[in-house]
């Protein structure tokens, strides 16, 4: 009995853990189990059926060993032994119809939910066609119709389906929007397809889902969900370039010459893609810098200096820069905006 309250003791600790580690899953935006589109709601139904089969099955098969246990204990001074039994027909074919019959229904759905996501939109003119293109460590979305290259921030229009293309540029990633759906990999010299839609406006996170290299942890992007307007708007400011003036306009001229001797080797900011570097047009609308830091003229400051520091193993070559042109780079690239 100590030895087993012992063992208890050590497990606990153990348990309160994992409880404590669970509850940081709750954010809305970030979870599975709080689905805001049709793919996560399909993936949902699955799980909540597979679950409730499962729970069935646990609370019967407990409650039968309960009642075993205690109607059929050992009694005090009672040392006779009991009616040997060997096989039951009728126990044996009730415990193979049952599981039996809980697989079909747990298969049914499955399978159709199966087809119904491997479902093909890419020629369908409703859906809007997305090609993601996974790089360490950080994500290209490429808009092959409108012909728009962006990068770590998705767009697309509330309530209308995107038929996502997956590639990879170097080693497997995966692409997974928990609220939205997923998870597909993203494979070298091969491509997957998936299709997802949201019911809501809002800002969803994504992760890479496949370990990837030293930085796989913080390979996070966006999908913000917007309306149709919106994004046709947002469409048409990626195709014709930024307008607006900057706040300091001396310093982001300056920032403009630096990025064109030292950046446009990688990146670009005419909605084309660069040849390596993540496509920086419209980089002030951006709500993060290399996908994780808050978009601020600090952290945008921090990730010039030492890109390295921020996300370790990144393919990022950047000159070494004073701090003055660290503040006229930062001054440019907050000024590309749509508006
Ligand atoms: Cu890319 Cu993990």
């Amino acid at each position: 009995m100590i030895r087993r309250l012992q063992h208890v003791g050590r497990m606990l600790p153990l348990l309160l853990m994992v409880a404590l580690l669970l509850t940081g899953c709750g954010d809305p935006y970030l979870s599975a189990l709080q689905p805001k589109g049709s793919v996560a709601d399909m993936q949902f139904n699955l799980i909540k059926l597979s679950i409730i089969i499962m729970l069935g099955v646990f609370t019967v098969v407990v409650v039968i060993f309960t009642y075993v246990l205690i109607r059929y204990r050992k009694k005090k001074g009672d040392n006779s032994i009991p009616e040997q039994v060997e096989g039951n027909h009728k126990l044996e074919i009730i415990w193979t119809a049952i599981p039996f019959v809980l697989l079909i229904i747990l298969a049914v759905p499955m399978v159709t939910t199966t087809f119904a996501l491997a479902k093909d939109y890419s020629n369908d003119k409703n859906v809007v066609q997305i090609t993601v293109t996974g790089h360490q460590f950080w994500w290209e979305f490429e808009y092959p119709d409108q012909k728009i290259k962006t990068a770590q921030e998705l767009y697309i229009p509330v309530n209308k389906k995107a038929h996502i293309k997956l590639e990879s540029a170097d080693v497997i990633h995966s692409f997974w929007v928990p609220a939205l759906g997923g998870k597909k990999d993203t494979n070298p010299g091969m491509t997957n397809y998936l299709w997802l839609d949201a019911k809501e406006e809002g800002v969803f996170q994504g992760r890479c889902a496949e370990l990837c290299g030293e930085s796989h942890a913080l390979m996070d992007f966006k999908v913000k969900v917007v309306s149709q307007e919106e994004y046709d708007q947002w469409v048409a400011k990626m195709t014709k370039g930024t307008n607006k003036p900057a706040n300091n306009a001396v310093l982001a001229d300056q920032g403009a010459e630096i990025f064109q001797k030292s950046c446009v080797n990688c990146h670009a900011v005419d909605g084309k893609g660069g040849p390596a570097g993540p496509d920086l047009t419209n980089f002030g609308d951006r709500t993060t810098v290399a996908g994780i830091l808050k978009n601020d003229k600090k952290q945008l400051a921090k990730w010039l200096t030492d890109p390295e520091a921020v996300k370790p193993g990144n393919l990022m070559i950047i000159p070494k820069l004073e701090e003055k042109q660290v503040d006229a780079l930062v001054e440019y690239l907050h000024s590309l905006k749509r508006e």
